[in-house]
């Protein structure tokens, strides 16, 4: 209960500052405002669940549709500016990498407003026809198809080529892959993936002396053609220079292909791209990158290709946030207090403890009051299940002192983490997922809600063989 909590502000802690808030956040009356949102009243807005009208369970998840569209316009307004600002001759396409976020509020709202569809398995091609089935796409769609092709994958594109999705582009990251196409005999359109530069050691795509025989491979199968040179990117496309660094090297593999396959007319960057709103100059880099691609190019004498542009990141890190209860509190043995939340971050956050990464996390209320520095803690008994997480080596967060009814916000976590910690299930201690709120505006504009109760102890047992 929270009237059981030792009350902070009691001890001596020393007094920290609030912390400084980012673009698009703001304080009224000691809440937490953002894009707008009063966050603290998502947690208190009544729901209805089973039946009954009930308070959000925590911790909830939110999402924010608008946020989608939002980010799926700018990137083509970027482009179309840049593409009149530099001359660019071609096309840009914009495809939804669903291994993002593959929820299906996310996959409908991106796909309504016309996004291509990029897939990696063969439960992803599963979608792609319930999206049909729900008319979400039609038949003409592009959908790009990454991801080892084993043979259930591969049967699933076949079969979706064979029910007439014309624009189905499978992008063969082996030769292995490729023969399996040649022997069905369909008609595709195809790309090739190549092995970009990458700081780490890098197991996807072709080297140069495969690609060019499995172009000369494709030149020999009239119903394949060879359209596209897939280079994922693997220096983000915030990191300027080493970015467009990398991409030449991309771009002189195009050039070199295109020499032995004049088909290719198309360029796929994969992903990579940062969030919306990370701090990078969309229209600058933009500008920047086809500028780089209409040099090279020029330089190699090859024609400019279209794009491709595969996002995950961009178009859905920003749609959600998720909101955690502070139900306990305990003092670090350095005097600092943890504060714990009514779940776990490990589970929701599996970015933060594995790989270091750092969300934007804010108290969403009891802003009017003192504040000091501590650690949150999730609920479970791991000595990871900590924020900052050990491999951010970073300093306390500032939280305010009175702990009561305190609401804590992970904001801009909807990339991956939603299937890195997986969707109902069983989760670390047999902690149960809380409820999710999905923020729509009706036909006039007007906010909507809808509401998925959180996971309840049979559902959660159940997963795991408690009949
Ligand atoms: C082939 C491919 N395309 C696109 C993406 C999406 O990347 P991002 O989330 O950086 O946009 C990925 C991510 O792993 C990928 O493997």
């Amino acid at each position: 209960m929270m009237s059981a909590l030792p009350r902070l502000e009691a001890l001596p802690l020393p007094l920290t500052p609030a912390p400084a808030l980012p673009a698009g956040y703001e304080i009224a009356q000691g809440r937490l405002f953002y894009r707008g949102l009063d966050v603290l009243a998502l947690t208190e807005r009544p729901v209805f669940a089973n039946g009954r009208l009930t308070r959000p369970a925590t911790p909830l998840y939110v999402r924010r549709l608008s946020a989608l569209r939002e980010n799926y316009a700018y990137l083509n307004a970027v482009f179309a500016a840049a593409k009149v600002q530099v001359g660019y001759p071609r096309h840009m396409l914009l495809a939804y990498a669903s291994k993002a976020n593959p929820s299906a509020a996310v996959v409908k709202t991106l796909l309504e407003v016309g996004a291509a569809y990029e897939c990696s398995s063969a439960f992803d091609v599963d979608v792609v026809r319930h999206a049909y089935a729900q008319g979400w796409l039609d038949r003409t769609r592009p959908i790009l198809a990454n991801g080892f092709k084993i043979p259930p994958y591969a049967d699933a594109l076949l079969r979706l080529r064979a029910d007439g999705f014309q624009n189905l582009l499978p992008i063969f990251d082996d030769l292995e892959e490729l023969e399996s196409f040649a022997a069905a005999g369909l008609p595709f359109e195809v790309g090739l993936r190549a092995r970009t530069l990458s700081e780490q050691p890098n197991r996807f795509g072709m080297d140069a002396e495969t690609l060019r025989y499995a172009a000369e491979r494709l030149a020999a199968l009239p119903h394949l053609r060879l359209t596209t040179y897939h280079a994922m990117q693997t220096v983000s496309a915030a990191r300027g220079l080493s970015y467009q660094n990398g991409l030449i090297h991309s771009l002189r593999g195009y050039a070199a292909l295109w020499r032995h396959a004049p088909t290719l007319h198309r360029f796929n960057f994969g992903g990579g791209l940062p969030a919306r709103h990370s701090g990078m100059n969309f229209e600058v880099w933009m500008r920047q990158t086809l500028g780089t691609i209409m040099a090279v190019c020029a330089e190699e004498g090859v024609p400019v290709p279209d794009l491709i542009f595969e996002t995950g990141r961009y178009l859905v890190q920003d749609h959600a946030l998720k909101l955690f209860k502070v139900v306990k509190t305990r003092l670090g043995a350095d005097g600092v207090p943890y504060y714990i939340l009514d779940g776990s971050i490990m589970s929701h956050f599996p970015d933060a403890w594995a790989l270091g990464e750092a969300f934007t996390v804010l108290p969403v209320n009891n802003w009017d009051g003192a504040f000091v520095q501590a650690r949150l803690a999730g609920l479970t008994c791991d000595h990871d299940d900590v924020y900052p997480t050990r491999r951010m080596n970073a300093e306390p967060l500032q939280l305010p002192a009175n702990t009561d009814s305190l609401v804590i916000g992970f904001f801009e976590c909807g990339a991956y983490q939603e299937t890195l910690g997986g969707r109902r299930g069983a989760h670390h201690c047999l902690l149960p997922e809380g409820g999710e709120l999905i923020l729509e505006a009706n036909a006039h504009g007007a906010p909507a809600f809808s509401y998925l109760d959180g996971q309840d102890a049979p559902a959660m047992l159940g997963a795991l063989g408690y009949g």
